[in-house]
């Protein structure tokens, strides 16, 4: 489906910004409004005991999520893989690895979501191949010129070392010695079990044609595409410039790397939104786009390419009003530019799980996780209100804290151990989900977890949050009902209110219009408002005589 839309204002100073003139709620593609679930599901739910999630894991908990009110799940990648980087070291992109189960599962799961108006997004990972992948099985006992190393960016070093100084996201150096042939390296922007593909290459460009046709023709409704500011390379591989002390995702936004956002990467966007307009029912793309600046990121979502991609700048944003109401702005009009729907994203299976990102730490050292989780409900709630859909990582919803705790023997992030422990930060939040009971497994498995939960998510396990009313899972339920059930809300245009230092608040304007507070100062305030409170991350959130009373670190809805 096309439409034409209108950007409304594009100054700082305008007080409606957004996708303006947008058709009704119910015409639009449901991309453009949905609340997305991210399932890891080797951490979702384990149906067959051994300690690891699956499919199966999954649908048994479909309801939890149509009754949670998501419109889509998006699952990280499911294909047959040696595990070395969870997944998206992938050696067949077009079947499902055993320790998640079948391709009936796939399809079975499918059919769940499906029945229950719910899409499926599933991952493709086209930057890089497991080094179990055929094609790298093939090089290996290939040769230099060969049609297999053509595949690969196989070059020969410089000076008796690597072909130049480009670093891996994950540290050290991004190249491999090639084994058997003295001098050849291959390039691995990730883990050197992730060797790169050679996007110059046509068989490369089929080939994922071909994955995204299989799961096209299967049902998907659409894909999340690894890295997508990778994938083409410099023919002459030029060095990069790394400013000093940087490493890792960090460094990925900060450093010219020759590597990322490359202008030709677009091509292949375009290509791939025509295979994707050839399929009936609203099929997508979002992109994986780290892009450190709003107006290239909006780039990837010009008409011809990708639909949406995921916001991370407003993911880093910190507890400080001014950066909240600037990146809201930048996201919106920047998005709107380009008629794509804004994406507010707070947590994935990459960072550190928000409610201990923005935990205040005393002189000590010491986080205040309670504060911290009520600054993530506030900006997940303040988020959810925004112009554009919404990401929700498994169990933000029930407000899980970073598992820091971990001990380095049960590690698996091969960024922890390429940077030495630097960088070891992607376990934490890939703990499973505590479901029911009083001890671990908390009911993730019949047996174990994969990485071990800590005892004290007892207290916040989903069946205990179900049958709380004050609970945050319950704060999720009711606001994502609200948001489906208003015309106003998802995707459009918002306008700022006026407010005291250290609060931001927008109206969503319409018939039905929502008002949205977020105090981000340490004290109560007071605000002339006359509204009804719709749902609120804090029971103390109220409004009489005209006086909204808006608690530290709360966010509320309030409606006329
Ligand atoms: C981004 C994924 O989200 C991350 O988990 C993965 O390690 C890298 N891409 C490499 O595929």
């Amino acid at each position: 489906m096309h439409f034409a839309y209108a950007a409304a204002m594009d100054d700082h100073a305008a007080d409606v910004i957004g996708n303006a003139q947008l058709p009704a709620r119910a015409q639009r593609p449901w991309w453009r409004d949905a609340v997305v679930y991210q399932v890891y599901p080797r951490s979702f739910a384990d149906a067959n005991g051994d300690g690891m999630g699956d499919l199966a894991g999954i649908r048994s908990k479909v309801e939890y999520l149509k009754e949670l009110d998501v419109d889509a799940v998006w699952l990280s990648p499911i294909y047959r893989s040696p595990m070395k980087d969870g997944g998206y070291d992938v050696a067949d992109p077009r079947d499902i690895d055993p320790i998640f189960g079948t391709l009936d599962d796939f399809s079975a799961l499918l059919a769940d979501l499906h029945s229950r108006d719910m899409r499926l997004i599933t991952d493709i990972v086209p930057n890089h191949v497991s080094s179990e992948h055929e094609w790298f099985r093939q090089a290996l006992a290939a040769v230099p010129g060969s049609s297999e190393w053509a595949r690969f960016h196989i070059r020969r070093g410089r000076d008796g070392g690597p072909p130049n100084n480009w670093r891996s996201v994950f540290g050290d150096i991004a190249w491999t010695p090639m084994p058997g042939h003295d001098d050849w390296w291959y390039l691995n922007i990730f883990d050197s079990t992730q060797p790169d593909v050679n996007w110059d290459n046509p068989e490369i460009h089929e080939d994922f044609i071909s994955t995204l046709r299989f799961w096209y023709d299967r049902g998907v409704d659409a894909f999340r595409i690894d890295v997508a500011t990778a994938l083409t390379k410099p023919a002459d591989y030029p060095d990069a410039f790394y400013a000093d002390n940087l490493d890792g995702v960090d460094g990925e936004l900060k450093s010219v790397v020759p590597y990322f956002d490359r202008d030709d990467v677009h091509d292949i966007w375009r290509s791939w939104r025509a295979v994707s307009d050839e399929y009936d029912g609203d099929r997508a793309f979002v992109g994986e786009a780290w892009v450190d600046d709003a107006v290239r990121q909006a780039a990837y979502t010009r008409p011809d390419e990708l639909h949406t991609t995921f916001n991370f700048v407003a993911l880093h944003t910190p507890w400080d009003s001014k950066r909240l109401r600037d990146v809201i702005h930048d996201s919106v009009t920047s998005a709107a530019a380009v008629g794509a729907p804004a994406t507010w994203v707070l947590s994935n299976h990459d960072v550190v799980r928000p409610v201990s990102r923005l935990a205040p730490k005393d002189s000590d050292g010491v986080a205040d996780i309670g504060e911290g989780r009520r600054r993530a409900i506030a900006l997940s709630l303040t988020f959810l209100a925004l112009p554009g859909y919404c990401y929700i990582y498994q169990g933000e919803e029930l407000g899980l804290d970073e598992v820091r705790e971990l001990d380095d023997d049960v590690r698996q992030d091969p960024a922890f151990w390429r940077s030495k422990g630097a960088d070891g930060f992607r376990d934490g939040c890939r703990v499973p989900l505590p479901w029911s009971g009083d001890e671990p497994p908390f009911g993730f498995s019949a047996s174990h977890s994969w990485l071990p939960q800590p005892a004290r998510w007892a207290g916040v396990n989903a069946s205990v949050q179900l049958t709380d009313e004050g609970s945050i899972l319950a704060m999720y339920r009711r606001a994502l009902t609200v948001r489906r059930d208003r015309e106003c809300m998802g995707d459009g245009v918002l306008r700022w209110l006026a407010t005291p230092t250290d609060v931001v608040a927008f109206e969503r304007p319409g018939a039905d219009a929502v008002r949205t507070y977020i105090n981000l100062s340490p004290a109560e305030v007071e605000i002339a408002e006359s509204g009804t409170v719709l749902v609120s991350t804090d029971a103390a959130v109220r409004v009489t005589g005209g006086v909204l009373s808006l608690p530290a670190s709360a966010a509320c809805w309030l409606s006329h």
